[in-house]
Protein backbone atom coordinates (compact mmCIF):
# COMPACT_ATOMS: atom_id res chain seq x y z
CA UNK A 1 0.00 0.00 0.00
CA UNK A 2 2.75 2.46 1.13
CA UNK A 3 4.52 1.63 -2.21
CA UNK A 4 1.74 2.51 -4.03
CA UNK A 5 0.94 5.80 -2.56
CA UNK A 6 4.30 6.80 -2.86
CA UNK A 7 4.00 5.36 -6.85
CA UNK A 8 0.78 7.59 -7.14
CA UNK A 9 2.58 10.46 -5.47
CA UNK A 10 5.71 10.66 -7.60
CA UNK A 11 3.72 9.96 -10.64
CA UNK A 12 1.30 13.13 -9.85
CA UNK A 13 4.52 15.11 -8.99
CA UNK A 14 5.39 14.40 -12.71
CA UNK A 15 1.73 14.95 -14.01
CA UNK A 16 1.91 18.37 -12.43
CA UNK A 17 5.75 18.98 -13.15
CA UNK A 18 4.81 17.68 -16.74
CA UNK A 19 2.10 19.59 -17.39
CA UNK A 20 3.23 23.37 -16.34
CA UNK A 21 6.32 22.98 -18.14
CA UNK A 22 4.27 21.96 -21.10
CA UNK A 23 1.58 25.14 -20.55
CA UNK A 24 2.79 27.52 -23.29
CA UNK A 25 4.30 31.19 -22.73
CA UNK A 26 2.72 34.15 -24.59
CA UNK A 27 3.65 36.67 -22.26
CA UNK A 28 6.73 39.29 -23.91
CA UNK A 29 7.66 40.22 -20.29
CA UNK A 30 8.23 37.05 -19.04
CA UNK A 31 11.03 35.40 -22.26
CA UNK A 32 14.14 34.75 -20.07
CA UNK A 33 17.31 36.12 -20.55
CA UNK A 34 19.14 34.51 -23.24
CA UNK A 35 22.20 35.23 -25.53
CA UNK A 36 22.44 34.19 -28.98
CA UNK A 37 25.61 32.65 -30.81
CA UNK A 38 27.44 35.02 -32.66
CA UNK A 39 27.57 33.68 -36.26
CA UNK A 40 30.56 35.83 -37.14
CA UNK A 41 32.09 33.89 -34.85
CA UNK A 42 34.06 31.00 -35.31
CA UNK A 43 34.05 27.78 -32.32
CA UNK A 44 37.50 28.37 -31.45
CA UNK A 45 36.55 32.29 -30.84
CA UNK A 46 38.19 33.78 -33.98
CA UNK A 47 36.53 36.53 -35.86
CA UNK A 48 34.68 35.78 -39.62
CA UNK A 49 36.04 38.52 -41.31
CA UNK A 50 36.29 37.49 -44.59
CA UNK A 51 33.58 35.76 -47.39
CA UNK A 52 36.59 33.13 -47.59
CA UNK A 53 36.28 32.82 -43.39
CA UNK A 54 32.40 32.92 -44.10
CA UNK A 55 32.42 29.09 -45.88
CA UNK A 56 34.46 27.60 -43.03
CA UNK A 57 32.25 29.25 -40.52
CA UNK A 58 29.51 28.35 -42.54
CA UNK A 59 30.81 24.22 -42.54
CA UNK A 60 30.55 24.46 -38.49
CA UNK A 61 27.22 26.24 -38.11
CA UNK A 62 25.74 23.61 -40.49
CA UNK A 63 27.55 20.69 -38.60
CA UNK A 64 25.55 21.68 -35.52
CA UNK A 65 22.74 22.08 -36.77
CA UNK A 66 22.67 18.70 -38.52
CA UNK A 67 23.78 16.99 -35.05
CA UNK A 68 21.83 19.20 -32.77
CA UNK A 69 18.45 19.62 -34.39
CA UNK A 70 17.51 17.82 -38.02
CA UNK A 71 20.21 15.07 -37.81
CA UNK A 72 22.77 14.24 -40.33
CA UNK A 73 21.46 12.97 -44.17
CA UNK A 74 22.44 10.09 -45.17
CA UNK A 75 24.86 10.00 -48.56
CA UNK A 76 23.14 9.87 -51.81
CA UNK A 77 24.43 7.47 -54.52
CA UNK A 78 20.91 6.65 -55.98
CA UNK A 79 19.19 8.09 -58.66
CA UNK A 80 16.20 9.44 -59.76
CA UNK A 81 14.15 8.10 -63.06
CA UNK A 82 11.31 10.54 -64.11
CA UNK A 83 8.41 9.39 -66.24
CA UNK A 84 5.83 11.79 -67.59
CA UNK A 85 2.46 10.41 -66.83
CA UNK A 86 0.27 13.71 -67.99
CA UNK A 87 0.17 16.82 -69.74
CA UNK A 88 -2.18 19.13 -70.41
CA UNK A 89 -2.25 22.25 -72.66
CA UNK A 90 -5.10 23.77 -71.71
CA UNK A 91 -5.36 23.04 -68.06
CA UNK A 92 -7.13 25.99 -65.80
CA UNK A 93 -9.54 27.35 -68.32
CA UNK A 94 -6.98 27.07 -70.83
CA UNK A 95 -4.88 29.43 -68.68
CA UNK A 96 -1.89 27.18 -67.98
CA UNK A 97 -0.21 23.88 -69.10
CA UNK A 98 0.09 20.90 -66.87
CA UNK A 99 1.66 18.14 -65.85
CA UNK A 100 2.39 15.15 -63.52
CA UNK A 101 5.46 13.25 -63.57
CA UNK A 102 6.41 9.91 -61.73
CA UNK A 103 9.62 10.11 -59.96
CA UNK A 104 11.07 6.88 -58.64
CA UNK A 105 13.76 7.20 -56.13
CA UNK A 106 16.13 4.64 -56.63
CA UNK A 107 18.78 3.14 -54.28
CA UNK A 108 19.90 -0.32 -55.66
CA UNK A 109 16.89 -2.79 -54.78
CA UNK A 110 14.81 -0.23 -52.97
CA UNK A 111 12.66 2.77 -54.09
CA UNK A 112 10.30 5.73 -52.98
CA UNK A 113 7.70 6.84 -55.51
CA UNK A 114 6.92 10.34 -55.38
CA UNK A 115 4.31 12.39 -58.31
CA UNK A 116 5.00 16.05 -58.88
CA UNK A 117 2.70 17.69 -60.23
CA UNK A 118 3.47 20.99 -62.22
CA UNK A 119 1.35 24.38 -63.56
CA UNK A 120 3.17 27.18 -65.68
CA UNK A 121 1.99 29.59 -67.48
CA UNK A 122 0.09 29.09 -71.02
CA UNK A 123 2.62 30.69 -73.33
CA UNK A 124 6.20 30.75 -71.06
CA UNK A 125 9.62 29.20 -71.86
CA UNK A 126 12.12 28.76 -68.98
CA UNK A 127 9.47 29.56 -66.24
CA UNK A 128 10.48 30.27 -62.29
CA UNK A 129 9.23 28.11 -60.15
CA UNK A 130 7.62 27.67 -56.87
CA UNK A 131 8.19 24.14 -55.23
CA UNK A 132 6.60 23.27 -52.25
CA UNK A 133 4.75 20.35 -50.91
CA UNK A 134 0.81 20.05 -50.46
CA UNK A 135 0.06 18.46 -46.80
CA UNK A 136 -2.95 16.42 -48.39
CA UNK A 137 -2.65 15.11 -51.78
CA UNK A 138 -1.90 17.28 -54.96
CA UNK A 139 -5.39 16.28 -55.47
CA UNK A 140 -6.29 18.55 -53.01
CA UNK A 141 -4.23 21.67 -54.46
CA UNK A 142 -6.85 22.41 -57.28
CA UNK A 143 -10.79 21.33 -58.37
CA UNK A 144 -9.33 20.23 -61.77
CA UNK A 145 -10.95 16.39 -61.67
CA UNK A 146 -8.41 14.66 -63.32
CA UNK A 147 -5.29 15.37 -61.10
CA UNK A 148 -4.16 11.87 -59.29
CA UNK A 149 -4.87 10.71 -55.68
CA UNK A 150 -2.28 9.94 -53.67
CA UNK A 151 -2.21 6.41 -52.96
CA UNK A 152 0.59 6.38 -50.30
CA UNK A 153 -0.10 6.68 -46.59
CA UNK A 154 -2.01 10.31 -45.44
CA UNK A 155 -3.06 11.99 -42.06
CA UNK A 156 -6.07 10.62 -41.27
CA UNK A 157 -8.38 13.34 -41.31
CA UNK A 158 -12.13 13.78 -40.67
CA UNK A 159 -12.34 16.73 -42.22
CA UNK A 160 -11.75 15.15 -45.33
CA UNK A 161 -13.64 12.56 -44.33
CA UNK A 162 -10.83 10.30 -44.20
CA UNK A 163 -10.70 7.20 -42.05
CA UNK A 164 -8.71 4.37 -43.73
CA UNK A 165 -5.66 6.47 -44.11
CA UNK A 166 -5.59 6.89 -47.99
CA UNK A 167 -7.21 10.15 -49.44
CA UNK A 168 -9.77 10.05 -51.36
CA UNK A 169 -12.11 12.46 -53.88
CA UNK A 170 -13.61 13.93 -50.93
CA UNK A 171 -10.73 15.96 -50.57
CA UNK A 172 -10.26 17.38 -53.76
CA UNK A 173 -9.55 21.17 -53.83
CA UNK A 174 -10.12 21.57 -50.23
CA UNK A 175 -6.28 23.40 -50.18
CA UNK A 176 -7.31 25.88 -52.64
CA UNK A 177 -7.31 28.85 -50.69
CA UNK A 178 -3.79 27.83 -49.95
CA UNK A 179 -2.86 27.44 -53.65
CA UNK A 180 -3.89 30.45 -55.76
CA UNK A 181 -2.25 28.78 -58.92
CA UNK A 182 -4.50 30.94 -61.43
CA UNK A 183 -3.58 34.36 -59.85
CA UNK A 184 0.48 32.44 -59.58
CA UNK A 185 0.75 31.52 -63.17
CA UNK A 186 -0.94 34.64 -64.29
CA UNK A 187 1.96 36.56 -63.00
CA UNK A 188 4.37 34.18 -64.73
CA UNK A 189 5.20 32.07 -62.04
CA UNK A 190 4.86 27.53 -62.29
CA UNK A 191 4.31 26.03 -59.44
CA UNK A 192 5.29 22.39 -58.61
CA UNK A 193 3.94 20.35 -55.66
CA UNK A 194 4.46 16.57 -54.48
CA UNK A 195 2.40 15.53 -51.45
CA UNK A 196 4.85 15.73 -48.40
CA UNK A 197 3.69 12.25 -47.35
CA UNK A 198 4.74 10.27 -50.55
CA UNK A 199 8.30 11.73 -49.13
CA UNK A 200 7.90 10.83 -45.43
CA UNK A 201 4.64 9.74 -43.62
CA UNK A 202 4.43 12.22 -40.97
CA UNK A 203 4.38 10.11 -38.52
CA UNK A 204 6.40 8.05 -35.92
CA UNK A 205 6.98 4.51 -38.05
CA UNK A 206 10.51 3.84 -37.08
CA UNK A 207 11.70 5.51 -39.82
CA UNK A 208 10.67 2.24 -42.08
CA UNK A 209 8.85 4.12 -45.20
CA UNK A 210 9.63 6.99 -47.49
CA UNK A 211 12.90 7.84 -48.49
CA UNK A 212 14.15 6.70 -44.72
CA UNK A 213 14.06 3.23 -46.19
CA UNK A 214 16.03 4.03 -48.88
CA UNK A 215 18.96 3.87 -46.48
CA UNK A 216 20.57 0.84 -44.58
CA UNK A 217 22.03 2.96 -42.16
CA UNK A 218 21.59 2.27 -38.32
CA UNK A 219 19.84 4.84 -36.35
CA UNK A 220 21.89 7.18 -33.65
CA UNK A 221 21.43 10.71 -31.79
CA UNK A 222 22.30 12.29 -35.11
CA UNK A 223 20.40 10.31 -37.43
CA UNK A 224 17.92 12.43 -39.83
CA UNK A 225 14.25 12.98 -38.76
CA UNK A 226 11.31 13.80 -40.57
CA UNK A 227 12.07 17.58 -41.43
CA UNK A 228 15.35 16.29 -42.93
CA UNK A 229 13.69 14.09 -44.91
CA UNK A 230 11.37 16.22 -46.56
CA UNK A 231 14.23 19.06 -47.25
CA UNK A 232 16.46 16.22 -48.88
CA UNK A 233 13.39 15.26 -51.29
CA UNK A 234 13.09 18.84 -51.85
CA UNK A 235 16.79 18.13 -53.65
CA UNK A 236 15.44 14.50 -55.80
CA UNK A 237 12.97 17.38 -56.60
CA UNK A 238 15.67 19.58 -58.19
CA UNK A 239 17.27 16.44 -59.36
CA UNK A 240 14.05 16.41 -61.89
CA UNK A 241 13.36 20.18 -62.66
CA UNK A 242 16.92 21.12 -63.47
CA UNK A 243 16.38 18.49 -66.52
CA UNK A 244 12.96 19.68 -67.57
CA UNK A 245 13.76 22.46 -70.55
CA UNK A 246 9.88 24.44 -69.36
CA UNK A 247 11.67 25.41 -66.43
CA UNK A 248 14.26 27.81 -65.52
CA UNK A 249 16.14 25.99 -62.79
CA UNK A 250 18.79 28.58 -61.50
CA UNK A 251 15.19 30.51 -60.62
CA UNK A 252 13.08 27.93 -57.95
CA UNK A 253 11.91 29.52 -54.83
CA UNK A 254 11.73 26.50 -52.19
CA UNK A 255 8.36 27.30 -50.24
CA UNK A 256 6.82 25.45 -47.20
CA UNK A 257 4.32 26.50 -44.83
CA UNK A 258 4.58 25.36 -41.18
CA UNK A 259 6.71 21.99 -40.46
CA UNK A 260 7.03 22.29 -44.14
CA UNK A 261 8.45 26.06 -43.92
CA UNK A 262 11.11 24.27 -41.15
CA UNK A 263 11.91 21.76 -44.12
CA UNK A 264 12.33 24.83 -46.84
CA UNK A 265 15.23 26.66 -44.85
CA UNK A 266 16.97 23.36 -44.12
CA UNK A 267 16.63 22.31 -47.82
CA UNK A 268 17.54 26.13 -48.94
CA UNK A 269 20.96 25.53 -46.62
CA UNK A 270 21.37 22.35 -47.35
CA UNK A 271 21.03 22.58 -51.12
CA UNK A 272 22.71 26.22 -52.87
CA UNK A 273 20.59 25.17 -56.39
CA UNK A 274 17.84 26.84 -54.65
CA UNK A 275 17.61 30.25 -55.38
CA UNK A 276 15.15 31.81 -53.08
CA UNK A 277 14.10 30.63 -49.78
CA UNK A 278 10.11 31.48 -48.26
CA UNK A 279 9.44 30.33 -44.84
CA UNK A 280 5.64 30.52 -43.92
CA UNK A 281 4.86 30.54 -40.36
CA UNK A 282 7.50 27.96 -39.87
CA UNK A 283 7.84 28.67 -36.11
CA UNK A 284 9.56 26.19 -33.40
CA UNK A 285 12.96 24.13 -35.17
CA UNK A 286 11.85 26.63 -38.01
CA UNK A 287 12.54 30.87 -38.46
CA UNK A 288 11.58 31.70 -34.92
CA UNK A 289 14.73 31.43 -32.57
CA UNK A 290 14.28 28.75 -29.88
CA UNK A 291 15.60 30.52 -26.85
CA UNK A 292 13.28 32.69 -26.63
CA UNK A 293 11.04 30.39 -25.14
CA UNK A 294 7.78 31.98 -26.70
CA UNK A 295 4.95 29.85 -28.24
CA UNK A 296 5.81 26.38 -29.14
CA UNK A 297 9.21 25.12 -27.44
CA UNK A 298 11.72 22.77 -28.00
CA UNK A 299 9.81 20.52 -25.19
CA UNK A 300 6.76 20.54 -27.02
CA UNK A 301 8.11 20.08 -30.43
CA UNK A 302 9.37 17.27 -29.70
CA UNK A 303 7.09 15.21 -27.44
CA UNK A 304 4.32 15.85 -30.01
CA UNK A 305 6.19 15.75 -32.81
CA UNK A 306 9.24 12.85 -31.98
CA UNK A 307 10.21 12.25 -35.73
CA UNK A 308 10.64 15.64 -36.68
CA UNK A 309 13.91 16.14 -35.59
CA UNK A 310 17.23 14.10 -34.38
CA UNK A 311 17.24 12.32 -30.89
CA UNK A 312 20.08 15.29 -29.71
CA UNK A 313 17.61 17.90 -29.96
CA UNK A 314 16.03 16.30 -26.84
CA UNK A 315 18.99 17.77 -24.93
CA UNK A 316 17.91 21.17 -25.14
CA UNK A 317 14.31 20.25 -23.62
CA UNK A 318 13.70 23.02 -20.45
CA UNK A 319 17.65 23.89 -21.90
CA UNK A 320 17.33 25.88 -24.53
CA UNK A 321 19.72 28.44 -23.50
CA UNK A 322 22.25 25.24 -23.77
CA UNK A 323 21.40 25.36 -27.77
CA UNK A 324 24.82 26.40 -29.85
CA UNK A 325 22.54 27.15 -32.42
CA UNK A 326 19.38 29.38 -33.30
CA UNK A 327 17.29 30.37 -35.97
CA UNK A 328 19.23 33.48 -37.12
CA UNK A 329 22.28 31.22 -37.86
CA UNK A 330 19.36 28.56 -40.01
CA UNK A 331 18.54 31.63 -41.72
CA UNK A 332 22.78 32.78 -42.39
CA UNK A 333 22.81 29.85 -43.90
CA UNK A 334 21.25 30.74 -47.02
CA UNK A 335 23.25 33.59 -47.01
CA UNK A 336 23.52 35.22 -49.79
CA UNK A 337 20.47 33.73 -51.74
CA UNK A 338 17.29 35.86 -50.64
CA UNK A 339 15.14 34.42 -47.61
CA UNK A 340 11.46 35.30 -47.03
CA UNK A 341 10.11 34.96 -43.69
CA UNK A 342 6.46 35.55 -42.92
CA UNK A 343 4.27 35.38 -40.09
CA UNK A 344 0.59 36.19 -38.87
CA UNK A 345 -0.20 38.22 -35.95
CA UNK A 346 -2.59 35.63 -34.48
CA UNK A 347 -0.20 33.06 -34.77
CA UNK A 348 1.44 33.30 -31.60
CA UNK A 349 2.47 29.45 -31.96
CA UNK A 350 4.71 30.46 -33.86
CA UNK A 351 6.49 33.37 -32.34
CA UNK A 352 5.99 35.99 -34.91
CA UNK A 353 8.33 38.39 -32.89
CA UNK A 354 10.93 35.77 -32.89
CA UNK A 355 10.49 34.58 -36.29
CA UNK A 356 11.34 38.72 -37.17
CA UNK A 357 14.34 38.95 -34.38
CA UNK A 358 15.99 35.96 -36.65
CA UNK A 359 15.89 37.79 -39.79
CA UNK A 360 17.48 41.05 -37.66
CA UNK A 361 20.55 38.68 -36.09
CA UNK A 362 21.25 36.80 -39.44
CA UNK A 363 21.67 40.22 -41.16
CA UNK A 364 25.30 40.65 -40.25
CA UNK A 365 25.83 37.44 -42.27
CA UNK A 366 24.27 38.69 -45.24
CA UNK A 367 25.91 41.97 -44.73
CA UNK A 368 29.25 40.58 -45.06
CA UNK A 369 28.45 38.67 -48.04
CA UNK A 370 27.62 41.93 -49.81
CA UNK A 371 23.54 42.49 -49.18
CA UNK A 372 22.75 45.53 -47.82
CA UNK A 373 21.47 45.88 -44.07
CA UNK A 374 18.45 43.97 -43.24
CA UNK A 375 15.83 47.32 -43.19
CA UNK A 376 14.13 47.06 -40.00
CA UNK A 377 14.84 46.81 -36.32
CA UNK A 378 11.57 46.89 -34.64
CA UNK A 379 8.70 44.60 -36.36
CA UNK A 380 7.00 46.40 -38.81
CA UNK A 381 3.33 47.47 -39.03
CA UNK A 382 1.09 44.82 -40.44
CA UNK A 383 0.93 44.14 -44.25
CA UNK A 384 4.20 46.55 -44.82
CA UNK A 385 6.51 44.11 -46.08
CA UNK A 386 10.11 44.80 -45.19
CA UNK A 387 11.99 44.26 -48.60
CA UNK A 388 15.93 42.99 -49.24
CA UNK A 389 17.78 40.08 -49.72
CA UNK A 390 16.49 39.45 -46.06
CA UNK A 391 12.73 40.11 -46.47
CA UNK A 392 9.66 39.95 -43.82
CA UNK A 393 6.19 40.61 -43.44
CA UNK A 394 3.54 40.19 -40.89
CA UNK A 395 0.34 39.97 -41.70
CA UNK A 396 -3.54 40.11 -40.13
CA UNK A 397 -4.97 36.58 -39.44
CA UNK A 398 -3.91 32.65 -38.53
CA UNK A 399 -2.02 30.57 -39.16
CA UNK A 400 -2.16 29.88 -42.83
CA UNK A 401 -0.80 30.83 -45.89
CA UNK A 402 -2.89 33.67 -47.67
CA UNK A 403 -3.45 35.13 -51.46
CA UNK A 404 -1.83 38.18 -49.54
CA UNK A 405 1.54 35.84 -48.57
CA UNK A 406 1.76 34.57 -51.79
CA UNK A 407 1.63 38.39 -53.72
CA UNK A 408 4.32 39.22 -51.74
CA UNK A 409 6.54 36.03 -52.37
CA UNK A 410 6.06 36.60 -56.16
CA UNK A 411 6.48 40.54 -56.02
CA UNK A 412 9.75 39.69 -54.20
CA UNK A 413 10.99 37.43 -56.54
CA UNK A 414 10.05 39.44 -59.56
CA UNK A 415 11.96 42.01 -57.32
CA UNK A 416 15.22 39.94 -57.19
CA UNK A 417 15.07 37.59 -60.63
CA UNK A 418 14.13 41.27 -62.54
CA UNK A 419 11.44 39.30 -64.13
CA UNK A 420 9.01 41.57 -66.05
CA UNK A 421 5.90 42.77 -63.93
C1 LIG B 1 1.86 22.17 -35.15
C2 LIG B 1 3.31 22.21 -34.69
C3 LIG B 1 4.09 23.29 -35.44
C4 LIG B 1 3.92 23.14 -36.92
C5 LIG B 1 2.46 23.08 -37.28
C6 LIG B 1 2.14 22.78 -38.74
O1 LIG B 1 1.19 23.31 -34.73
O2 LIG B 1 3.31 22.41 -33.31
O3 LIG B 1 5.48 23.21 -35.11
O4 LIG B 1 4.58 24.19 -37.59
O5 LIG B 1 1.83 22.04 -36.54
O6 LIG B 1 2.95 22.22 -39.43
O7 LIG B 1 1.02 23.06 -39.16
Amino acid sequence: MKKLVFILFIASVHYFSYGQKLEPNYDDSKIPFYTLGNPLIFNNGREVKTPKDWNRRRAEIYATFESEQFGVTPKWKGKVKATLISQKSDALQDLARRKEVRLELINGEKKCVLTLLIYLPKNSKNAPVFLSYNFDGNHSTTLENDVLIPESWVANKKELGITDHHATESGRGKQLSRWPIKEIVARGFGVATVYYGDVDPDFDDGFKNGVHQLFDSQRDSKSWGSIAAWAWGYSRIMDYLEKDNDIDSKKIIVMGHSRLGKAALWAGASDKRFAMVVSNNSGCGGAALSKRIYGETVERITTSYPHWFCSNFKKYVNNEQALPVDSHELLALIAPRPIYVASAVEDNWADPLGEFLACVYASPVYELLGSTKFGATKIPELSTPVNGDISYHIRPGKHDVTLYDWNCYMDDATRYFKLRK
